[in-house]
């Protein structure tokens, strides 16, 4: 039984982002296909590249259940300041690595730079927190292959 809509909050990981510097275009994607596929988005934010900022923004949307899957997108690669995965490794309860592992399959058959993506996933309480790229094109990529297979995974935590 599908009981969508299911709600969805958006954390861009981003130090230019969040100082206002570069505008959102990962984000603003996730939203307008979370939304085609019938989802609410009920929170939306730019986070600094910081580990604790990243967990607390992960941790709230979990805990007072304001989404049901939380999408991240940036800070997965190899730069200093790339901690997005750790940051949700130390949030979840369960790690669910089948969808980062998924993700990362197809993305190899567009770029082998797909290999350098550590986005992980995982289960915090009743949420599922997944991690994407940084650019619009990465994240329209990773996103169109894994949304479908999500409902059924949100609906069985529920
Ligand atoms: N996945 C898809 N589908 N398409 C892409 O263009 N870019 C890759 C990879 N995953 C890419 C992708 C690149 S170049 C990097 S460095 C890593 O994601 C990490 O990206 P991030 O640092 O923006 O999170």
């Amino acid at each position: 039984t599908y009981k969508l809509p299911y709600t969805v909050g958006i954390i861009t990981a981003s130090d230019k982002g969040s100082r206002g510097e570069r505008v959102d275009l990962s984000g603003a994607k996730i939203k307008e296909m979370v939304e085609k596929a019938g989802y609410q988005v009920t929170s939306m934010e730019i986070v600094e590249d910081d580990k604790e900022k990243l967990k607390a923004a992960m941790t709230k949307l979990a805990d007072e259940k304001i989404a049901d899957l939380i999408l991240t997108t940036g800070g997965t690669g190899f730069s200093m300041r790339d901690v997005t995965p750790e940051a949700t490794i130390e949030v979840c309860d369960r790690m669910a690595m089948g969808i980062a592992e998924a993700m990362r399959a197809y993305s190899m058959t567009i770029t082998k730079r797909a290999m350098l993506s550590r986005a992980v996933s995982g289960i915090r309480k009743q949420s599922l927190i997944v991690n994407m790229p940084g650019s619009p094109k990465a994240v329209e990529e990773s996103l169109e292959y894994i949304l479908d297979s999500l409902l059924h995974g949100i609906q069985i935590l529920k």
